[in-house]
């Protein structure tokens, strides 16, 4: 059965409908395919993969190309899911006009739904107007910024003290007037991502926020892909990682004992042909 597609509007359904929305990250073909026949409403081409897909220690080094090679992929896997892409660290910060031409390239040569950008102070306002003005849907992303963590303390809950709890509600509102179509929020506590939520009209997809409109995991997380500690908010659905791990063990184990490639791996050949094949080394 083929899906409805998701679009912006959808998107605005399912909040009024009430209907938790669900967001999982992807960053290849494989990934895409599983989140696209898990029935996901959103894929989100996260800079994450910085991390999980390229073994960076931050997200910071990723670049545009090295992006939209991976939304390239995800897009090719997803047909009626939404895919949103992340504008990489340094391809929106030095102007408007800078963050117009990167989400095109998304928008164009990957062929996002929209892009996600971080932050909520007045520079990125602008960015995120430019972007919505060029015809390319946004979605905000404010509480922990992975991007600006440094400025940010380190990757903190954002939201604990009364000055960080008010420069949150204050951007999150910033961001929906600016005209995100939807708003990330990261490791904010949910008492305090209970306030803005009353309040917005946009839907809000949650990570390490509590209830919300909808909720986001990063693929590697949630399938316990991830080799060490995670973070609180994460719930690990699946051990892959373990069962990957064992599976190559075990094939290392069988080419090692000679019992890889069994006959059920081979391919025969007429009596002639190997009659042929002798007769062709006995030559001269
Ligand atoms: O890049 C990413 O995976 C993200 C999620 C944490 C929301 O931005």
């Amino acid at each position: 059965m083929t899906r409805r597609r998701v679009t912006v509007t959808r998107l605005a359904e399912l909040k009024a409908e009430g209907t938790p929305i669900v967001m999982v990250t992807a960053y290849d073909h494989p990934s895409a395919r599983v989140a696209e026949r898990a029935g996901v409403d959103m894929v989100l081409v996260g800079d994450s993969g910085a991390q999980v897909v390229l073994g960076h220690d931050s997200t910071v080094e990723i670049t545009t190309d090295e992006m939209l090679v991976l939304a390239r992929a995800v897009r090719r896997g997803v047909t009626s899911a939404f895919v949103v892409c992340d504008v990489p660290f340094g391809s929106t910060e030095i102007s408007d006009e800078q963050a117009v031409a990167t989400a095109l390239r998304f928008a164009k040569e990957a062929g996002a739904d929209a892009v996600k950008i971080e932050g909520g102070n007045p520079a990125r306002l602008s960015r995120i107007g430019a972007i919505v003005d060029a015809g390319v849907p946004v979605v905000g992303h404010v509480g922990l910024t992975p991007q600006t963590a440094g400025a940010l303390g380190g990757l903190r809950v954002q939201g604990r003290t009364e000055e960080t709890a008010a420069r949150f509600v204050r951007e999150a509102l910033a961001v929906e007037a600016a005209g995100a179509c939807a708003l990330v929020v990261e490791a904010v506590p949910s008492e305090v991502v209970a306030v803005v939520r009353r309040a917005l009209r946009i839907p809000l997809i949650g990570i390490g926020a509590g209830p919300a409109d909808g909720q986001v995991l990063v693929f590697h997380d949630l399938l316990g892909i991830t080799e060490g500690r995670v973070a609180t908010f994460v719930k690990q659905y699946a051990a892959l990682g373990d069962a990957m791990v064992e599976g190559v063990a075990r094939y290392a184990e069988e080419v090692r004992a000679g019992t890889f490639p069994a006959s059920a791996h081979q391919y025969g050949a007429t009596a002639e042909a190997v009659a042929a094949a002798e007769a062709e080394l006995a030559r001269d």
